[in-house]
């Protein structure tokens, strides 16, 4: 796919790969449409944008609720007459399996999962009408292997593997113009690590378990070594112009806990888990 001339819709688009994958996109020469429940940081990220040069609005939006996402579609085709691409990158993590509460898995899931779902319905339609578009769903290396203190976060990157990797089977089989990819990375330096800012107050601060708290620790200084987030636009921007399914930004982390949990389905030992390895591409 071509993308000069062509419309870039990225969900979480104000901090993190969101922003770096904007930056990248407007640089190809492709006009966007921000959405992010902080509004604050997406003025800021459309104003930053703006000033370099891009055609950029931004649209306040919850990812998990549909009519939000229904309006970054009507934003796309209202300022710039189509939509192209759309990136499901909104993304949160909370919790590990035991002791996270109902509603902080439903809040997890909902960003996560729901977001990708509403994603999917708003604009593939629209794709396979005009033949011609891509689907890029934000997974990560927690949705091809279990990880410690990650339940909610790893059930949601699972679901969106598998909702990926369905899409992309049904548009091979479509024969129309529109692609998928799925994009699966290993630690990045982002604000990932400090997601509860956009849980709701009332859910807060309900694990004061020490192994718990530790995990959340050892996860962060992962986040702050992991790679940057221009690198991981930069690889998702290939895999579009290429159209490629895997965008693995730490392929050998991604092989390894892949070939390790085929390894201990055929009798072997479970997998150690261990962060460092995730930082690494
Ligand atoms: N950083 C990593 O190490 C890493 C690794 C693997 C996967 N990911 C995934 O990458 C994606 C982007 O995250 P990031 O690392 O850039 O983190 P980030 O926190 O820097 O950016 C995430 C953005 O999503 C926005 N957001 C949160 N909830 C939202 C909602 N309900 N609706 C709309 N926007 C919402 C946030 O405000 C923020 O701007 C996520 O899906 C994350 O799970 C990150």
């Amino acid at each position: 796919m071509e993308l000069a001339g062509r419309t870039a819709v990225i969900t979480g688009g104000a901090s993190g790969i969101g922003l770096a994958t904007a930056t990248r996109m407007a640089a190809a020469g492709a006009s966007l449409v921000l959405g992010d429940v902080e509004e604050a940081a997406l003025a800021a990220a459309v104003e930053t944008l703006a000033n370099a040069g891009a055609r950029v609005v931004g649209v306040a939006c919850d990812v998990a609720v549909e009519s939000d996402v229904i309006a970054l579609r009507e934003a796309a085709l209202a300022n710039f007459g189509a939509a192209h691409l759309i990136f499901n990158n909104a993304g949160v993590g909370a919790g590990p399996a035991i002791g996270t509460p109902k509603a902080v898995w439903d809040w997890v899931m909902g960003v996560n999962v729901d977001g990708v779902i509403n994603g999917i319905n708003a604009f593939v339609p629209l794709f396979l009408e005009q033949d011609e578009g891509h689907v890029v769903s934000t997974a990560s290396l927690a949705g091809l292997g279990g990880v410690p203190g990650m339940g909610p976060y790893c059930a949601s990157k699972f679901a969106v593997v598998g909702i990926a990797e369905t899409l992309f089977h049904e548009l091979r089989l479509s024969g129309k113009h529109v692609g998928a990819s799925v994009l699966c990375p290993g630690f990045v330096r982002t604000r990932i690590d400090e997601s509860e800012r956009n849980l709701p107050e009332d859910l807060r601060d309900y694990n004061d378990d020490p192994t718990v708290r530790a995990i959340g620790v050892m996860a962060s200084s992962a986040v702050r070594s992991g790679i940057d987030p221009s690198v991981v636009a930069e690889a998702v921007t290939t895999a579009v112009l290429e159209n490629r399914f895997w965008i693995l930004t730490h392929e050998h982390a991604a092989i390894r806990t892949s070939e390790q949990r085929v390894a201990w389905m055929s009798g072997g030992e479970p997998p150690r888990i261990n962060l460092e390895g995730a930082t690494r591409p």
